[in-house]
């Protein structure tokens, strides 16, 4: 078998053999094919897509590439949740506890923040003396023990996918479904979980701008799921503003605290309901959507999902008083505020140029090297459909290093899209992706 007929196939839109998927994917892994073949074959793939069939033996050959997690000494259904990535977005840190809280196993890897979106990883360490690395057996024993454990990446998982995606990253070869859907897909695979939830982000801060790419990366990601027996949902939601006010790694710890008491931003809490709701009914903890959100409302409002938390916490080494009390956790020692220099009402917030602005304070990496600021970020005071007078505040910037906040600044300014219009409220879900079909909201 040669590489270059491999490419020229695809580039001629013929579909692959398993053995050639195999031969290719499982070669660059171990270095036995160069850089520049595949590099030809991703953008002969952005051109020409994939088959469902070759798109499923691709991510399991890339789920291969390393260690694959093995969850069976956790008891239950594991259940995991993924977003394609946004900015303000603590989902997980408020589905972790509360989907424990009400009795599905959550046994949760995250990531690390790179560019304008953060990473979960990132946001705990807020939190004096949480140990995001544990060893593998007290993993699987703090989620039998009290149901919950979050912790970053352990092990070599899917290599394959770390050498294309830095690849795919200068090859002008990100922006393609299948890619997209592989990656995010074969890591997830090889993380375990018996089901996965996927939150697809939707809009300008998002990988999919429209509604129709969104749908299909969703569709391409449960097909994965499906053909290789995990339950998958994907959920559209909106990224056309960040979601709830708080973006910076203590900051978003403490907006997820608030709705961890039953209050925070409604659209941080609904979006969390939502998931969650899926989360429940894949783990086998509900029957119907309905039963679930009541099941989750009842944990949130009875100071249940909060207290799984304290427990998460202190299970793996961190300050449980801070969780107690906010106040606690790190803070900025400056707050200088963003002024409107434009009337209007708020019709988008470009989420890109805010994770930036939080970037330029220090909150997020520019490069993999960079040391992040955990007390700094920023305080959304205007969201989409409110109101803005000339002068009003449209952000808060919580600030340590004041060098850039000219620049985090003007972003803000350009991040806030003015119509002189009403405007309409924004769904927070658009569709909903199953094996059986979509169900579009809009
Ligand atoms: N997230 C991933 O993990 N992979 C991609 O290709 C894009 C987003």
């Amino acid at each position: 078998m040669r590489a270059v007929d491999i490419i020229q196939k695809k580039r001629d839109g013929v579909e692959l053999s398993a053995e050639e998927i195999k031969f290719f994917i499982g070669g660059y892994s171990k270095g036995d094919l160069p850089d520049y073949q595949m590099a030809a074959l991703a953008m002969a793939i952005v051109f020409q897509g994939m088959t469902p069939k070759e798109l499923a033996v691709m991510t399991l050959e890339m789920a291969k590439s390393g260690d694959q997690i093995d969850l069976s000494p956790i008891k239950g259904i594991k259940v995991d949740k993924h977003s394609t990535g946004g900015v303000g977005d603590k989902t997980s840190l408020v589905l972790a506890p509360l989907v424990a809280a009400a009795g599905v196993p959550v046994a949760k890897m995250s990531g690390r923040g790179l560019g304008h979106t953060g990473g979960t990883i990132d946001k705990l360490e807020a939190i004096a003396g949480y140990q995001v690395e544990i060893e593998e057996e007290q993993f699987f024993n703090q989620v039998n023990d009290i149901g919950v454990s979050l912790i970053g990446q352990t092990g070599n998982i899917t290599p394959a996918d770390k050498k294309l995606y830095s690849l795919r990253d200068v090859t002008a070869t990100v922006e393609s479904i299948p890619l997209i859907a592989s990656s995010i897909m074969s890591k997830k695979i090889a993380a375990g979980a018996d089901a996965i939830v996927l939150d697809v982000k939707t809009g300008s801060g998002a990988f999919m701008k429209t509604l129709d790419d969104s749908i299909a990366l969703a569709q391409a990601m449960v097909d994965i799921g499906t053909e290789v027996g995990r339950q998958t949902v994907g959920i559209i939601s909106d990224m056309d503003q960040p979601l709830g006010h708080l973006i910076g790694n203590s900051l978003e710890v403490e907006e997820a605290i608030m709705t961890l008491n039953n209050g925070g931003p409604a659209d941080l809490r609904e979006l969390s309901l939502i998931l969650g709701s899926y989360m429940l009914v894949l783990g086998g903890a509900a029957k119907t959507d309905a039963e679930a959100r009541e099941i989750l409302e009842r944990h949130l409002a009875d100071g249940s999902a909060l207290e799984k938390l304290k427990q998460l916490v202190e299970a793996q080494g961190g300050d449980a008083s801070m969780i107690a009390d906010p106040s606690l956790l790190p803070h900025a020692s400056e707050r200088i505020e963003v002024k409107a220099v434009a009337a209007g009402t708020v019709a988008a917030i470009q989420a890109e140029h805010v994770g930036v602005a939080a970037m330029l304070l220090g909150a997020g990496r520019e490069t993999k090297e960079s040391q992040i600021d955990l007390a700094v970020g920023l305080d959304l005071r205007k969201k989409v459909g409110d109101k803005v007078n000339v002068g009003d505040t449209l952000a808060i910037l919580h600030v340590n290093d004041t060098k850039r906040v000219e620049e985090a600044k003007d972003r803000i300014i350009k991040a806030y899209e003015l119509s002189q219009a009403d405007v309409a409220a924004k769904p927070l879900v658009y569709a909903i992706v199953t094996k059986d079909g979509v169900q579009r909201f809009v």
